[in-house]
């Protein structure tokens, strides 16, 4: 999709179809809906001035009316957009109203539209004061990318229903203004791809996407972007003594993919890092496909465990994003990919292993394999200098038990790293909650015979058992682990989204990387 940012009033753009987005600005839980459009053009509001009078549309999020031919426009159509409540306007709502405009007019087969940039005439202030011009045009870009795409690769009788150009169309402002709504359209652009990137890259069936496949894929994205991207194998596993990612590879004909995204700032002449300038380590699981292994998995909805990559997907696409974005902080990705198989070389429950960092581990269960694939991730991170590390994976169903589908969750072992998470969220507009991983759980991976084991003892709490055994190779480093089960995937259709993969913690991991430079 082609973007492109005009300023100009939007009632003179020409244009197949110009969405509008709209608040309620009634009062009071039981007042009837008074319906403002966020638009500071008098043709556009006079344009739907008399179907919202008869008070049809309530502007509640994902709510939509299509005028054809609307008066005093230029365009041939008016799509007003519902955000919901004004006093409850959030970015994620105008990241949703965007997403909206754009599924609306890919079934009616329109090629360009326009998205007016949504400035306050009938609101005071208030209510758009914590959505900044930058954020707001980021914002509907990313929502308006995201919702563009669907999965229709694979389908021989495709219909193609892409809207192939969007412009956002601001009115004329003085030029600070301009800058700060091109910068949030700029960065929109590039997280919003690299947020696509990961959802195809999920997307992919495990027959296709194999580790070899996912490097192969991730090679070539560096390319383009410039990054240094190394790919490795069996071999190398062996040589660095990464006895439990080998141990999880091990039961699959396809060969694992020990993949290294590199990052390096280029600073200005003269400038060099500090000495002690923070390093971000991103550590993705990448299971291509996770049967269980031996600790077999039901066949109910097992196809859909060619997800169990989302996390270094996300990685990958973070790093997409980051090498476009260019903050001022070095960044290694370290991805951890295999397949997890049942078969007569797969470990067992009962083995014992050696991770690299020296730990050992006693396998109970085969199909807790992220983790152990992980903790070799983690460990390595460290050695090659990471000092800040985040890890992505669709680890637990335990995770998606406590959150459901709506938060995913997060668990950190250092306030500092938190809170600029936490400050990620804000711009992101993701959903992560925090659970607890203190040393209060310390036991319950306690293993008789080895150092630590793969789960917990009991069914309890199995998303902080996981947490807790990553924490064990995280060490005193300053660690985020996302434990994104429940969120890889959209299992419900809403008016700004298909099903499939959602592309979750991209644009988080992004900004928390940002937070550090
Ligand atoms: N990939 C799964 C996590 C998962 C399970 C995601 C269900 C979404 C839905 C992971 O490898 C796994 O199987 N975890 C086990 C751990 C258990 C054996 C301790 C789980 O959550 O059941
Ligand atoms: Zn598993
Ligand atoms: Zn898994």
């Amino acid at each position: 999709m082609e973007t492109k940012l005009l300023f100009q009033d939007a009632a003179g753009l020409a244009t197949p179809l110009l969405a509008v987005f709209a608040v309620d600005v009634s009062i009071g839980k039981d007042a009837d809906p008074l319906v403002a459009l966020l638009t500071t053009s008098d043709a556009v509001s006079n344009a739907a001035a008399s179907v919202l009078a008869t008070g049809e549309f309530q502007a509640t999020l994902g709510e939509q009316l299509l005028l054809h031919k609307p008066d005093g426009l230029k365009a041939e159509r008016l799509l007003v957009v519902g955000l919901g409540k004004a006093k409850a306007l959030s970015v994620d709502g105008v990241r949703k109203a965007a997403g909206t405009a754009v599924r609306a007019a890919k079934p009616r087969g329109v090629r360009e539209m326009a998205i007016a940039f949504p400035e306050d005439h009938a609101l005071d202030d208030e209510h758009l004061e914590n959505l900044p011009p930058t954020l707001l045009s980021r914002s509907i870009l990313e929502g308006a990318l995201v919702a563009e795409l669907d999965w229709d690769t694979y389908r021989s009788d495709r219909k193609d229903r892409s809207v192939d150009a969007l412009t956002l169309v601001a009115r004329e402002v003085e030029e600070t203004t301009k800058k700060e709504i091109q910068l949030g359209f700029d960065e929109g652009r590039v997280v919003g791809d690299a947020q696509n990137f990961a959802r195809l890259l999920v997307n992919e069936p495990g027959n296709v996407l194999t580790p070899t496949e996912l490097g192969k894929r991730a090679k070539a994205m560096c390319t383009e972007a410039g990054l240094k991207c190394e790919v490795y194998s069996t071999e190398k596993l062996l040589e660095l003594g990464m006895g439990a990612f080998h141990a999880v590879a091990k039961g699959s004909a396809e060969p694992p993919a020990l993949i290294v995204m590199t990052y390096e700032p280029k600073l200005e002449k003269g400038k060099t890092l500090a000495k002690d300038a923070p390093v971000m380590g991103l550590v993705g699981k990448g299971i291509t496909f996770d049967t269980g292994g031996i600790s077999i998995k039901s066949a109910d909805g097992m196809e859909k465990m060619k997800y169990d990559m989302a996390g270094a997907a996300a990685m990958i696409g973070a790093m997409r994003a980051i090498a476009a974005l260019k903050p001022a902080v070095k960044v290694i990705s370290v991805v951890c990919s295999a397949e997890n198989m049942p078969s007569a070389t797969a470990y067992k429950p009962g083995d014992v292993l050696k991770a690299m960092s020296g730990k050992t581990i006693e396998v109970l269960n085969t199909d807790a394999e992220g983790r152990l694939v992980l903790a070799d991730g983690l460990h390595y991170a460290k050695t090659l200098g990471c000092t800040h590390l985040i890890n992505a994976a669709t680890l637990t169903g335990a995770c998606v038990v406590a959150l459901g589908m709506i938060n995913a969750g997060v668990f950190s072992n250092d306030e500092d790293a938190y809170a600029k998470f936490d400050g990620a969220l804000k711009i992101s507009g993701e959903k992560f909650w925090r659970l607890p991983c203190t040393d209060d759980y310390k036991d319950v991976i306690k293993s008789q015979i080895a150092d630590i084991m793969n789960t917990g003892g009991s069914r309890w709490g199995g998303a902080i058992s996981a947490a807790m055994f990553l924490k064990e190779f995280a060490g005193d480093t300053p660690w985020i682990h996302l434990d994104i089960a429940g969120c890889a995937w959209n299992e419900e259709v809403k008016p700004w989204q298909t099903k499939g993969p959602s592309g979750v913690a991209v644009r988080s991991i992004v900004e928390w990387v940002r937070s550090f430079a």
